[in-house]
């Protein structure tokens, strides 16, 4: 499918066309516009062999993984159309929309589009990479039963190369085993998972299926841009028989580094690889979905592209930082977000929710299992107000045995430090990885008015407690 799409792209961009294959764009609207299709319903689908057909619920975009692809520097307008029987938004994951369009309802200003509804997304697309899409509404059950896309912006000025999507995803089942598996949706109900690391399916996808065909240019360096949809499991891939260097990290791109070991890839977050076959075996990725071992393989053919060699291509990729991202030296204000498990021992109760003290069995009855600064699912205020242009730093503290991936709505953010995620040092992520323990700082350099949300990707995590919001002014 990429194959298709980056000429497809690349031919219709030399004839003035923007978005190429995603719906007609309209006549006598500026050519920086593009007009896009999305269409929420349920489609049956099965995983490949081992799991009995289902309904899934889907972006239809006409295309495998709902990729949307665009040129950095335009806007996309998404027509959207919800066909399933249940209300919805779409969350422009990574993307640096205007207040109303983040696709999070109630307080933060977007609407809940109700059945056979529409509504019109203008989703600028200020920043290149590897992003998404998906349902910011009962979001752990709907991302779970696929309610996501990839949104892919072309940077023109980055080397050009072979691409594959690769989009990682998990699903709950239950059944005797192997080949006869039945999804299972009632693992997505309240459960003590969300108190451990999250929702996890036994059955694992690549692009929507157990046995993907995975292509790499016959010589060159293969581009892949990866995208972890699962709403609770971490991933931490690596390749055998290949040389393997990071270019971007959540769509923006850092300073490249070799891929040597196997990194955490918590859900939500993008990472774009180069590959390159080399030695003598079969190329290959390991999902590494378990805490120990290689985890799943899979093995990549070669196609009959050829595609930029990677030691040329390398320096083309140099990090992304978009000056009014960037955070100045002096912040004006440091917040401290402390993520924890309920407490134990502490005086006054195990945590807090609207203001109030709570005993520990009224919270685990409620299902609300984290805490932010002591505070379950907080509404009572944002963690912090500020202006545009204001440098604000936070300082996240994990108090948990648990890892955790904090996700920024609005803008991506600078990592100052941390203590469990070197590679995410000067980069700018709109997800920071902690491992269970962890500290890191972040500073950020506000860029868009609006209520912003923060939590946790871990979905299960989100929706026991784990979520909060920042104000721009
Ligand atoms: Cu990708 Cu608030 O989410
Ligand atoms: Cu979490």
């Amino acid at each position: 499918m990429s194959k298709l799409s980056r000429r497809t792209i690349l031919n219709a961009a030399t004839g003035g066309l923007c978005v190429a294959g995603l719906g007609a764009l309209i006549p006598g609207r500026a050519a920086t516009l593009a007009n896009v299709d999305v269409v929420a319903r349920s489609q049956q689908t099965s995983l490949g062999r081992a799991v009995r057909p289902f309904d899934r619920w889907t972006y239809d975009t006409g295309t495998t993984n709902s990729i949307i692809r665009g040129q950095f520097g335009e806007t996309i307008q998404a027509n959207f159309l919800n066909r399933l029987d249940a209300p919805t938004t779409v969350h422009w994951h990574g993307l640096r929309v205007s207040k109303g369009m983040d696709g999070v309802s109630g307080k933060f200003g977007s609407p809940l589009v109700q059945p056979g509804e529409t509504f019109e997304y203008q989703v600028p697309l200020r920043d290149p990479g590897t992003h998404w899409y998906h349902s910011h509404h009962d979001s752990l059950n709907q991302i779970a039963r696929g309610l996501y896309g990839l949104l892919i912006v072309e940077n023109p000025q980055e080397p050009s190369l072979f691409e594959q999507v690769l989009v990682f995803d998990d699903w709950t089942v239950m059944g005797p085993g192997r080949g006869n598996y039945e999804i299972n949706w009632t693992k997505l109900e309240p459960s003590l998972a969300w108190g451990h690391d999250g929702v996890k399916g036994r059955v694992l996808t690549i692009n929507g299926t157990v046995n993907p065909r995975l292509e790499l240019a016959f010589e060159g360096a293969t581009r892949l841009r990866m995208l972890n949809a699962a709403t609770g499991r971490v991933f931490r891939p690596s390749f055998e028989n290949a040389r393997a260097w990071v270019v971007a990290m959540d769509g923006y791109t850092c300073q490249p580094f070799e891929l040597t070991e196997p990194l955490f890839f918590g859900p939500g977050q993008r990472l774009d690889v180069l590959l390159e076959p080399a030695g003598l075996g079969r190329t290959q990725l390991f999902l590494g979905e378990n805490l120990f071992g290689k985890g799943t393989g899979f093995e990549f053919g070669l196609g009959l592209e050829s595609s930029g060699a990677l030691a040329e291509t390398l320096p083309g990729f140099t990090p992304y930082a978009p000056a009014e991202l960037q955070p100045e030296l002096r912040a004006s204000q440091r917040v401290t977000l402390d993520m924890s498990e309920l407490y134990r021992d502490h005086p006054e109760g195990a945590g807090k929710v609207k203001g109030e003290w709570q005993d520990w069995d009224s919270l685990v009855n409620n299902h609300r299992y984290w805490l932010f600064n002591d505070v379950a699912d907080n509404s009572l205020g944002p963690l912090f107000t500020g202006r545009v242009g204001e440098t604000v730093e936070v300082d996240f503290v994990n108090n948990s045995a648990t890892h955790h991936v904090m996700h920024f709505h609005g803008q991506h953010v600078k990592v100052k430090s941390s203590t469990s995620a070197s590679h995410e040092i000067g980069t700018f992520r709109d997800s920071i990885t902690f491992e269970a323990w962890s500290k890191a700082t972040i500073a950020m350099k506000l860029d868009r008015p609006g209520l912003w949300p923060l939590h946790c990707h871990i979905l299960g995590h989100q929706v026991s407690g784990m979520f909060t919001y920042y104000e721009v002014t």
